[in-house]
């Protein structure tokens, strides 16, 4: 047996990897070895396991220390207040220091569309649009407006890179200038069976998932665009997600407001139906700004309201963020805490047969964006109606779904883009 693959057997063994080690010891063939050893050497063993640790450990949130925190509502801005900031912003996009950057590295499950989500098309008011369609429509309609070409950046996944590349190839960018539009992929780390034993997936290799949209900070600086951006001198980044086809990418008043208030990150919200609806909301934490899951919002601050009687903690993350550059630079930095998903997966065991499960029987590790929010002791919110700026398609059927969100959005342009 080569040296390497010595090295590699024992640091899995160090690692409890059994199966791996039974895999690579009895049942592969020289070259099958070698191409996981070459993907083992590139993955951290010790932090995967880390991971796997703390998997089950349920954050613990000292509800003592959760706050409100203080939003500005779009339409309660007075006149001259609205006009400032919007002065202020459309200054920055008019002289080309803003970009977008559009997540669409994740895997669309609820959906259950095959493709990219971006590739999955709508049949609107102005007609039949992809996802990806809708966006680049506001990011002309912008440029129009402001005489320029607004720089995208579209992140990816692994899995759906290419497809993501070609769809928009064959579209011709829908008319987009190809060159300014680059696309960076986010990372993956290995899903971990419940019983320690990293999951081999049935090509024989290591099974490795997307890392949620909080890969986008690393994986930004990773690829090289956090210093294309620096030398092209943006200075302000809006991120949103892909399905949101009410998204405003790009908004003045939220740029203006984030300036004048001396912050360097802000969000738009929308405000929470009811303290039933299941939607994580922004709150201080120790302090500093978070965005709390509902499953994590106790009942009686769920319900908590204020002096107008509105719901205490009841704004509405719909991942509408924008950051300044030195943001982005400081959060590359960081590393942010991983939540757990527990998901069905398919494996190779020891003896390499395939086994099929009907059950979650793997640990999914993700970072959540809004996590890098906390290492700022202060944000902008910016309240909007939902019914402007919220229109997501998260699931086939029902709420959140093509058909809740097509009727939001033909009511949107029927209303205000005759
Ligand atoms: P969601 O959390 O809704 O996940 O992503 P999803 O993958 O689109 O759908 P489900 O949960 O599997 O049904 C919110 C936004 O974050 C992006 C998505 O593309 C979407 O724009 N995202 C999510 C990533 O870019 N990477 C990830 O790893 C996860």
């Amino acid at each position: 047996m080569k040296e390497e693959l010595k090295n590699i057997i024992t640091k899995l063994e160090r690692n409890n990897q059994k199966e791996i080690v039974n895999l690579i010891t009895n049942v592969y063939s020289d070259e099958e070895n070698e191409k996981i050893a070459s993907q083992i050497e590139r993955i951290n063993i010790e932090k995967v396991m880390s991971l796997y640790n703390n998997a089950t450990i349920i954050p613990f949130v000292d509800q003592s220390k959760i706050e409100h925190i203080k939003y500005t509502d779009l339409s309660s801005l007075k006149e001259e207040e609205f006009r400032a900031y919007k002065d202020l912003g459309e200054k920055i996009i008019k002289s080309n220091k803003y970009a977008v950057i559009t997540m669409a590295g994740g895997q669309g499950t609820r959906l259950g569309h095959k493709g990219p989500k971006g590739t999955f098309k709508i049949n609107t008011v102005n007609g039949e649009k992809y996802l990806f369609e809708v966006i680049v429509n506001s990011l002309q309609k912008a440029n129009n407006k402001y005489g320029v070409v607004i720089p995208w950046y579209v992140m990816t996944s692994e899995d759906n890179n290419d497809q993501t590349i070609s769809f928009l190839e064959e579209h011709n960018y829908f008319g987009y200038s190809k060159d300014k539009v680059k696309f960076f992929k986010q990372g993956q780390v290995p899903m971990v069976k419940t019983d320690g034993n990293i999951v081999v997936d049935k090509n024989k290799l290591i099974k490795e998932a997307s890392d949620g949209n909080g890969s986008i900070y690393k994986s930004i600086k990773r690829s090289g665009l956090l210093e294309q951006m620096k030398a092209d001198s943006i200075e302000w980044i809006f991120v949103g997600g892909v399905d949101n086809i009410l998204l405003r990418i790009v908004d003045p008043v939220m740029v203006g407001l984030t300036i004048k208030e001396n912050n360097m990150i802000a969000s738009k919200t929308v405000a929470k139906r009811n303290p039933e609806e299941k939607a994580g909301v922004f709150c201080k934490l120790n302090g500093v700004p978070k965005v709390i899951e509902y499953t994590e919002l106790p009942k009686a601050m769920a319900e908590e309201v204020d002096e107008n009687g509105k719901l205490r903690y009841g704004d509405i993350n719909i991942l509408s963020h924008l950051f300044n550059i030195n943001a982005l630079e400081k959060l590359a930095e960081i590393d942010l805490p991983y939540h757990t998903a527990f998901k069905k997966s398919d494996y190779l065991n020891e003896n390499g047969e395939v086994v099929e499960v009907s059950e979650p029987n793997a640990y999914k590790f993700e970072s959540y964006i809004f996590d890098g929010f906390s290492f700022f002791d202060n944000m902008s919110i910016l309240r909007v109606k939902r019914e402007d700026e919220f229109a997501p398609i998260k699931n086939a059927t029902g709420s959140d779904s093509p058909e809740t969100a097509v009727a939001l959005y033909d009511e949107y342009n029927k209303k205000y883009n005759k």
